[in-house]
């Protein structure tokens, strides 16, 4: 009998799939938590679906009404479609810098979309502050705010950690996450490590993002910028604060550049930017740790919605990143140096 009566109810339960070509090379498993998997192709699925479903059961959010965010795009996706599942509107706000793919998505799921030029968190006119006036003058708005609503730590803590921890009957010996709000490394990390204390997890931080000079030095302060999308964080936030991190790193584009085409080439998985970031977070754990050792990162979408800056030349050449290392090996090198272990974060107590 079929008995699916909606998209949203096919959010999560993604596979578990094994990157073949970087297990082989490091001894260890690397393990890929296929989250392109979700109905709206992306990890951010996730997060809508129990903000959603949460704020219904609190009786905020109810059939007709408008669901407002402020999103880098896939938060609004995973927002539009379980909007329509539950008869409700969506309207994204979203900063015009983003991949147009993403935009064209939104659209295609029948949300409305507000543009706003990037700027500063302290501007009103960021898209975070934009969502949130919107959701004040109407009556009949609610707002997501994904940053703050710890439903999206649930979403991690109550599903994907199970997922990952039954998929490896417990053999889960490093978690490795980058983060844009933080619910996904908070839930899941927090999961599993109540499930096994010595699950280490390394946060991967993109440039241009505070958390990993906030994890080392209390400061969020950044340096240059980044191609990856729904990523980094310049603040302290409710989410990201519940994470429990080991280790952090911070990652070039150029690493992801090199690791985006070795998996492409040598696994044929397209990866999308923040996932091509984890993989190479989770090379680096595996060359830190050495082999023997089960290692959990997310593709948390595919690089279609990353055509047009991460497989792009002409993008590639204006942001002067075509001349980046052509062999994984290299990279395994650099990660191998002293001088590189001596930039990996080691944070108090797990978190
Ligand atoms: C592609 C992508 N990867 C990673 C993340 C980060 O996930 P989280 O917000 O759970 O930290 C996002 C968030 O929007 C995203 O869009």
């Amino acid at each position: 009998m079929i008995n699916v009566r909606h998209q949203a109810e096919l959010i999560g339960k993604t596979d578990l799939l094994r990157i073949h070509s970087l297990s082989e090379l490091t001894g260890c498993n690397i393990w890929l938590k296929c989250e392109f998997q979700n109905p709206g192709g992306s990890i951010k699925d996730r997060a809508a679906l129990q903000m959603v479903r949460d704020a219904m059961a609190r009786g905020e959010l109810k059939s007709g009404m408008t669901i407002v965010e402020g999103t880098a795009g896939n938060t609004g996706i995973g927002l539009a479609l379980v909007a329509k599942s539950f008869g409700m509107q969506m309207m994204a706000v979203m900063p015009n810098d983003q991949a147009r793919e993403k935009e064209r998505v939104l659209e295609l799921y029948g949300a409305k979309l507000m543009t706003v030029d990037p700027c500063p968190f302290s501007n009103p006119n960021h898209f975070y502050h934009r969502a949130r006036h919107l959701a004040e003058q109407h009556k009949d708005h609610w707002w997501a705010n994904q940053f703050e609503n710890p439903s999206n730590f649930r979403a991690h803590y109550l599903n994907t950690g199970p997922e990952i921890w039954q998929q490896l009957s417990g053999r889960v010996d490093i978690l490795v996450a980058s983060a844009g709000t933080g619910g996904t490394i908070a839930g899941t990390s927090s999961y599993l490590k109540e499930q096994n204390p010595e699950v280490q997890v390394w946060l991967v931080d993109p440039d241009g993002s505070g958390l990993y000079s906030y994890l080392k030095t209390g400061e969020f302060s950044g340096h240059g910028s980044s191609m990856t999308e729904g990523i980094g964080i310049m603040r302290l936030v409710e989410n990201f604060r519940r994470a429990r991190v080991d280790r952090a790193v911070n990652l070039p584009d150029l690493d992801i550049l090199t690791l985006s085409r070795h998996v492409r080439h040598k696994d044929g998985i397209v990866l999308g930017s923040s996932s091509a970031l984890n993989v190479a977070g989770a090379l680096c754990a595996a060359i830190q740790t050495g082999p023997g050792k089960d290692i959990v990162t997310f593709a948390c979408d595919l690089g279609e919605r990353s055509a047009s800056k991460l497989y792009s030349p002409e993008y590639l050449q204006q942001r002067g990143l075509l001349d980046y290392p052509r062999d994984v090996s290299q990279l395994m090198k650099k990660y191998a140096t002293d001088q590189w272990r001596d930039k990996i974060v080691h944070c108090a107590e797990g978190g």
